[in-house]
């Protein structure tokens, strides 16, 4: 399954998608969620960056369905080859550098993937799809995932963010998602290029890298560390199951209009500190420990990020009208869900623990003063 180069034989166009990312946390989801629904072959490009983890995908290293590669989106000549011998009848565009503390911190890997990456295989694609036969060109897709963070911040009673709503992105991260969009829509209006773009809110769920809330707080509450929690713990997020976005993809992808946003949200807008204070009680639930004790103790407020958004929300009723897709997941059941995942999977955590990663921790953190 890894890094090979197959020899295969050239299958119709319709059996093959390459996902982009598909070793990181969403885009393992996605891969694991489409080979389980008996979906076609997927060849599978990713960097392998500190994000992504090879070991999400290990229940299918005997599946021959599923190629992972190890290369990077911008390099032009790797994508070109891997379109020319496996020809997808479709794009799935993951990869990126996704969290927006690490964007705060060092910008520049966010420009070269989020933005330099997406135009260059932008470009491969082009070329590709121009060069489809008749039969075949009318069912190409490039679906592009993006976030709802490129809409900027919410007030409290402000409504939630819809397609239409203007992009006003605040952090690096944000801003390199924008300019990928607006790419991806000028690759459509320009030259045709038959994409679809979906915006959602916060996932989570298993396989998620332990650095963003949901996965840290489960971790850390687990070992009796500190539950740093940003600023007043006010800022609100709307929380996403993983499959349920993995889910509303595939829905797109198969039905979406050409050309067309959809917003993909949970339906769930939680406070951050509501979010760790329930975390705390599953883990209290599940793995009590006297010498801990109540781990909502453990929660302390640390300096606020810079330029924190404070609200986000998805109005995704576009996607349930034209496509009849809804989040099937309640926050409190996949969050219980979820925090039952890691308990279960603490060997996979250890594994994506490395080096690098205790290193992030000790730089994000250490000089993070206690409020
Ligand atoms: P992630 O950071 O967990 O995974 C990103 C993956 O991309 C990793 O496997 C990494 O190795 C790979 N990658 C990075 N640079 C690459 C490159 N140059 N070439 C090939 N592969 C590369 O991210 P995620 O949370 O799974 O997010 C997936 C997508 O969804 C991203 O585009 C992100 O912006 C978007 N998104 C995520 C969330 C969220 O809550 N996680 C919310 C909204 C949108
Ligand atoms: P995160 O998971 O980084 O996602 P995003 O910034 O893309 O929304 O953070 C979710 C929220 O949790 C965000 O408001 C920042 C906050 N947060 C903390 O309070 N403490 C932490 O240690 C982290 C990682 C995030």
């Amino acid at each position: 399954m890894f890094f090979t180069r197959l020899t295969v034989t050239i299958m119709s166009i319709q059996d093959t998608i390459l996902v982009t990312g598909g070793a990181g946390f969403i885009g393992s989801n996605f891969v694991l969620s489409w080979l389980q629904a008996a979906g076609s072959r997927v060849i599978n490009l990713d960097f392998l960056t500190y994000a992504g983890n090879p070991s999400s995908l290990d229940s299918l290293k005997t599946d021959p369905r599923h190629l992972l590669v190890h290369g990077d989106i911008a390099d032009g000549e790797l994508v070109a080859s891997l379109l020319r011998q496996y020809r997808p009848r479709a794009i799935v565009h993951f990869a990126a550098e996704s969290h927006v503390d690490r964007s705060i911190v060092a910008p520049d890997a966010f420009i070269r993937t989020n933005v330099q990456g997406t135009f260059a295989l932008l470009e491969q694609t082009k070329s590709y799809w121009s060069q489809l036969d008749s039969a075949d060109k009318p069912g190409f897709r490039f679906l592009h995932v993006s976030t709802d963070e490129v809409y900027g911040a919410l007030g409290p009673h402000e409504p939630a963010f819809s397609e239409t709503t203007a992009y006003a992105p605040n952090s690096p991260y944000a801003a390199s998602k924008a300019a990928s969009d607006h790419l991806v829509r000028a690759y459509h209006h320009t030259f045709g290029l038959p994409v679809l773009t979906t915006n959602c809110s916060n996932n989570y769920g298993p396989l998620q890298f332990p650095e963003k809330l949901i996965p840290l707080m489960i971790l850390n509450a687990l070992e009796g560390r500190p539950l740093p929690v940003y600023g007043d713990g006010g800022n609100v997020r709307d929380w996403l199951f993983v499959e349920d976005h993995c889910a509303a993809i595939r829905v797109v992808l198969e039905r979406g209009r050409i050309g067309e946003t959809y917003n993909i949200g949970g339906n769930s807008e939680r406070k951050n500190l509501d979010v760790v204070t329930a975390i705390c009680d599953l883990v209290d639930e599940m793995r009590p420990n006297p010498v801990i004790g109540s781990r909502r103790k453990l929660i302390g407020f640390v300096e606020d990020r810079p330029g924190h958004d404070r609200r986000y929300a998805i109005d995704a009723s576009k996607i349930a009208r034209e496509l009849g897709w809804k989040p099937a997941q309640q926050f409190e059941s996949g969050l219980r869900r979820t925090v039952r995942w890691y308990l279960d999977n603490l060997p996979w955590v250890e594994n994506v623990r490395t080096g690098a990663y205790l290193k992030w921790i000790e730089q994000n953190y250490a000089e993070r003063l206690a409020l």
